[in-house]
């Protein structure tokens, strides 16, 4: 009987579909987030994501097999005033945990998000999904290229070392 006056009510027949349209909506963005990691549904935005696509200024960066120390030790000072307002190297904060970055993200990924925030914010999935995770959109820190490549090269030694 309810049900009949729902569907008779011609606002209802208008609303139905859009509430189910919404629900679709919902369902697909989340699952644009967590998709590919169906079997093992935990935290996949942090997981490794190869070959995709590069957003940003920077489309390639040269890496070598070891450390550069000197690199490392300048690229620590400039994480402990531009990025650890935000970022700590074992637990989320304010954004993700950015201890292990290296080794979860392509170097020129860590490169644009330094140099390019604005670019990867709004085109790479992976960011994204982050955004949806975090909440706050990573404010670009006016850092330049030689300082966001000696930050890398920090956060690459501190994947390897700790
Ligand atoms: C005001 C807070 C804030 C500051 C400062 C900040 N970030 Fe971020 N960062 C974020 C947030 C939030 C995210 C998640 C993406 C988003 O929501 O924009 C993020 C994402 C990232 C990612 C991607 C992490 C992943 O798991 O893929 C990297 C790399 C990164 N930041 C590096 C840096 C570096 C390096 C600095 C310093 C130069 C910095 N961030 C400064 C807030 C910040």
């Amino acid at each position: 009987m309810k049900f009949n006056v729902f569907l008779e009510d011609p606002m209802n027949r208008v609303r139905l579909p859009l509430a189910m349209l919404a629900m679709l909506i919902a369902a697909l963005t989340i699952s644009a987030c967590s998709g590919e990691a169906a079997e093992d549904s935990e935290e996949s935005v942090f997981d490794v994501k190869k070959e995709k696509a590069v957003y940003g200024k920077i489309q390639h960066v040269d890496v070598g097999e070891s450390i550069d120390a000197t690199m490392a030790k300048a690229g620590l000072d400039v994480f402990d005033t531009k990025c650890s307002g935000c970022h700590k190297y074992d637990e989320r904060f304010v954004g993700p945990a950015l201890g292990d970055v290296a080794e979860r993200r392509p170097p020129e990924y860590i490169m644009n998000m330094i140099l390019d925030t604005e670019t990867m914010i709004e085109n790479d999935d992976t960011v994204k999904c982050l955004l949806q995770e975090f909440l706050t959109r990573m404010p670009n820190q006016n850092v330049d290229e030689k300082d966001a490549r000696n930050v890398l090269e920090h956060l690459r030694d501190h994947a390897q070392n700790n």
